[in-house]
């Protein structure tokens, strides 16, 4: 009798797929060394959800696909997800950069009203639809170096009205961009000029008045919900750091946000340890963010709690600075890691995950398959969507990428140029970062043909 087959949309196969399958939750301890590698593999997808992952022969033998694509001789695996990121905003910091370079520290230039309050003043005096376009190709570029989902904050607008246009341009990018939007309620992020004489009446302000009416309008369903966000909760994370929120001020705006239905994220110790960490695993937050300055104690007790930790190695390197996180401590005790890019106009001003995976091998000391899932899955569940994204297994997204490497430890061992060569989002193909070869380019007529691109 002839076996019979399953139709499907879409048949994927590599020499190797990367699975990052953890049906349990994030990877803890020793087993995010296992990215779960799959050698000539075989993803079937259907209706945009991964069906079945395999050897290439017994998928092949199961189904039949409408569409197919062979990856030869490379390395297939999830599409990054980046669980931290301020990537909406208007303007730049580059003056802030030169002032850097020249000795100020960013502290400094946050207490004279540079800093955030400057990328304020830009993002309030913005037209929203120039705000949702340069954000726009911001994620554009981020989708080209293999993120398919995305966490974003708010945080530039420091009052009510421009929370919420913030919020409003985060709703609008989720319904425009084909990548997976997860929305984060930030505001706050620094105190802003206009409370700097009294800033427990700015903390007074968010926990009063903004958390209550940015609960209200994401509970509503139809402001923010048009941008058909994925997590169930949105989000609330607080700068806990000396010239933001102090501890204090910092636990009755997460208390608050906590009794409001919010899930919690905290920046912690990016500069000092102030107590933060021991309060986000106190709270139940979903993940603690920065943790340069944790002490081997806090770490200890985030490691064996449920809270993500979340590195960002592009930050301590984008200001300059020698000392990351201690991400071995968290890993060797049992701890869930993973990385973002923190991609922010101040201090990490990147877009590609996979250059920030090869920094943290080298400055983490991360192993690469560490790193991996740290990008994926403990990426995911660090945004509550460890069911829905960051692994390649049944049922889940078909957010994938095709790499242009024949080893997936390249992706840490290599460091520099875009290693993703295709991305698919929901089983579509998003991005295409093929070169056109140097003969066909000659052949049109050179880089003054009438179509080829003139800048960048
Ligand atoms: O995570 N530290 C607070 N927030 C960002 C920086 C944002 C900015 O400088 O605009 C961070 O590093
Ligand atoms: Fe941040």
């Amino acid at each position: 009798m002839e076996a019979t087959t399953t139709t499907i949309d879409l048949l994927l196969t590599a020499k190797r797929v990367v699975t990052c399958a953890s049906p349990g939750g994030p990877k803890r301890g020793t087993a995010l060394t296992d990215a779960g590698v799959i050698e000539e593999g075989a993803v079937a997808i259907d209706q945009g959800r991964i069906v079945a992952v395999g050897p290439r022969a017994e998928i092949e033998a199961r189904y039949t696909a409408r569409s197919r694509f062979d990856g030869d001789d490379r390395v297939l695996m999830p599409g990054f997800v980046d669980p931290h990121t301020h990537v909406c905003y208007a303007g730049n910091r580059i003056e802030d950069f030169q002032r850097r370079i020249a000795g100020a520290t960013y502290q400094e230039l946050m207490a004279a009203g540079g800093g955030i309050m400057q990328t304020v003043r830009h993002t309030r005096a913005a037209e929203q639809a120039a705000l949702i376009d340069q954000t726009h190709t911001r994620l554009d570029r981020m989708l080209r170096h293999g993120t398919t989902t995305i966490e974003i904050k708010t945080g530039y607008g420091l009052d009510t009205g421009a929370e919420l246009r913030m919020l409003d341009a985060i709703a609008d990018l989720s319904a425009a961009h084909p990548c997976t939007i997860v929305p984060t309620f930030l505001g706050a992020h620094a105190i802003p000029a206009e409370h700097t004489r009294n800033p427990d009446a700015y903390v007074d302000l968010v926990i009063n008045e903004m958390l209550p009416t940015v609960a209200a309008t994401w509970q509503s369903g139809d402001r923010l919900r048009r941008g058909g966000f994925a997590s169930p909760a949105l989000f609330c994370d607080v700068f806990c750091e000396p010239g933001a929120f102090d501890l204090a001020q910092t636990r009755r705006i997460l208390e608050r946000a906590k009794d409001l239905g919010f899930a919690l994220k905290l920046h912690a110790d990016e500069f000092e340890a102030l107590g933060g960490t021991t309060l986000a695993v106190e709270l139940g937050a979903t993940s603690v963010d920065h943790l340069v300055a944790t002490s081997q104690t806090e770490a200890e007790t985030l490691a064996s709690s449920s809270v993500v930790a979340v590195a960002l190695p592009g930050t301590p390197l984008g200001l300059g600075k020698s000392q990351q996180m201690p991400a071995r401590v968290v890993i060797d005790n049992g701890g869930a890691l993973a990385l973002a890019s923190d991609c922010n106009p101040g201090t990490s001003v990147c877009e590609s995950l996979p250059l920030l995976l090869a920094l943290g091998c080298r400055f983490l000391r991360l192993q690469p398959h560490e790193a991996i899932n740290a990008t994926t899955i403990n990426a995911a569940h660090a945004l509550g969507l460890g069911d829905h994204v960051g692994s390649l297994e049944p049922g889940k997204q078909a957010d994938l990428i095709l790499l242009d490497l024949a080893d997936e430890r390249e992706l840490a061992y290599r460091f520099g140029p875009n290693p993703v060569r295709y991305v698919w989002k929901h089983g579509q193909l998003v991005a295409d970062n093929t070169l056109l070869p140097l003969a066909t380019i000659a052949a049109s007529g050179g880089i003054d043909a009438p179509n080829a691109p003139r800048d960048r």
